[in-house]
């Protein structure tokens, strides 16, 4: 029997809780720059980080919010992220464990919301912005970042099917277009979008989600035997037959609740 979307997730993540606390790509960069920029702005004094994973970004912005409330799917992700905060000397930030389709607060609890690298293991983005609505003031903010889906049906399929050999609770990326569609339908105006870029060092990236050796192989396999297109589209660094890095585009969105 397929264990459900949920489930995989669970598994996926409770394995390698240890590693997304450690993971550099997610400890900082330009894109988590960016949203703490947004957010500062914002003012606000309750936030929700919703998929929290590691607790990075919770912790970034713990330095400027008094209220954080962190929550997750996965349990071992969170005493691992509540670990790490305190570790940092953060001690203030609520970890709680919550599906993104089930928030176990009240309607306009928070001020801001943010979901940073999580919405493409959601097994489906309308439920959850619903969701997120619900539990924003009116006028509260909503700062979303995710893996950029392609708009060119070889890409995307191409990169799907790298994400999914890595990671089988990977589900989809959706493109600009779509993820203004969804925000829009949700009651989100004054949308601002940006997209920067990650690099993602194969090793690293691979060896986070702990693949067997014939799965990481055949997946070495799949984009060595791809189109030559498929691999430029992501600039993969191949050295003498071995793959070293590509590159990874995130759509970083901030939108605001309607009155
Ligand atoms: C890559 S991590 C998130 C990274 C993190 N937000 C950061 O900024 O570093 C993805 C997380 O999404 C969580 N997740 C996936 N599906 C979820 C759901 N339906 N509800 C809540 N959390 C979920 C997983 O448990 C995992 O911890």
């Amino acid at each position: 029997m397929t264990r459900s979307q949920k489930t995989e997730v669970q598994a996926r993540f409770g394995a390698t809780a240890e590693a997304y606390v450690r993971s550099a790509g997610h400890a900082g960069g330009p894109d988590l720059e960016r949203l703490v920029a947004w957010g500062r702005s914002t003012g606000a004094s309750r936030l929700l980080d919703i998929a929290t994973g590691g607790g990075h970004t919770a912790l970034a912005f713990s330095a400027f919010t008094p209220t954080v409330v962190a929550t997750d799917l996965t349990e071992p992700m969170l005493l691992a992220a509540r670990a790490f905060a305190s570790g940092q000397g953060m001690t203030t930030i609520r970890f709680l464990g919550a599906d993104v389709e089930a928030l176990p607060f009240r309607d306009a609890a928070f001020g801001a919301v943010t979901c940073r690298i999580a919405a493409h293991h959601f097994p489906a983005v309308p439920p959850a912005l619903k969701q997120v609505a619900r539990v924003l003031l009116p006028g509260g903010t909503f700062l979303l970042q995710d893996i950029l889906g392609h708009e060119d049906p070889e890409l995307a399929g191409f990169i799907l099917e790298v994400e999914k050999r890595r990671d089988p609770s990977h589900v989809r990326a959706l493109s600009q277009a779509k993820w203004v569609e969804h925000l829009r339908t949700a009651g989100f105006t004054g949308l601002e979008e940006a997209v920067v870029t990650k690099g993602r060092p194969w090793e690293e990236w691979t060896g986070r989600m702990r693949m067997t050796a014939e799965a990481r192989a055949a997946l070495d396999r799949f984009v060595l035997e791809a189109p030559a297109r498929c691999r430029e589209a992501f600039s993969f660094t191949v050295e003498e037959g071995r793959i070293r890095a590509f590159t990874d585009r995130m759509l970083l969105i901030r939108a605001h609740k309607s009155y």
